[in-house]
């Protein structure tokens, strides 16, 4: 008795494109919190990139270290934090974000192709970018909608009105 449980605000899921990095961002900033985000949490603990983790030591070995940096995370992070990609794959994740509120951001595959051709690597889809993100997106849609509380469609707004819808359903 008398433990306290520290929880993220709302977890952000959703494939890469469907703009976690910003939406957080904005989302911590009216919150008046931090981000924190389970790629980064894997690269400290491992001390590379993700693109060097699936290179040097392969996909298992990532998501192994995902795993575990979303537990500690949930466990752990009193802000908002966003999940890679692929984290809702592990059976053990899923389980682990019942009871929180999680933020599923719906994007298409137009909209996701776009970003993920401006940002930062993604080793997952680094052949035949478009393909693979049309797969990734059909495959892992019903693990998204089976973790999320929330669901927000974000095909053709900005993020400062999805942050605002965020904001009115927490
Ligand atoms: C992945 C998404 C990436 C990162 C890794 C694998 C995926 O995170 O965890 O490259 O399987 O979808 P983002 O969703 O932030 O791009």
């Amino acid at each position: 008795s008398g433990a306290t449980t520290v929880r993220p605000v709302a977890v952000l899921v959703g494939s890469p494109g469907a703009g976690k990095t910003t939406v957080g961002a904005l989302l911590a900033a009216r919150l008046g919190v931090t981000l924190r985000d389970t790629d980064a949490d894997v690269e400290a603990a491992l001390g590379m990139s993700v693109s060097d983790v699936f290179i040097e030591q392969g996909e298992d070995a990532f998501r192994a270290a995902e795993r575990d940096a979303v537990e500690a995370a949930l466990a752990g992070h009193p802000g908002v934090l966003a999940l890679g990609g692929g984290a809702v794959l592990a059976e053990r994740t899923r389980a682990a974000l019942a009871g929180h509120t999680v933020v599923y951001l719906d994007v298409d595959l137009a909209d996701a192709a776009k970003r993920v051709g401006l940002a930062r690597d993604r080793p997952l889809l680094v052949e035949a970018p478009r393909t693979r993100l049309a797969v990734l997106l059909r495959e892992r849609k019903p693990l998204y909608e089976q973790v999320a509380t929330i669901v927000v469609e974000t095909a053709g707004r900005g993020p400062d009105e999805i942050v605002d819808e965020i904001l009115a359903k927490l």
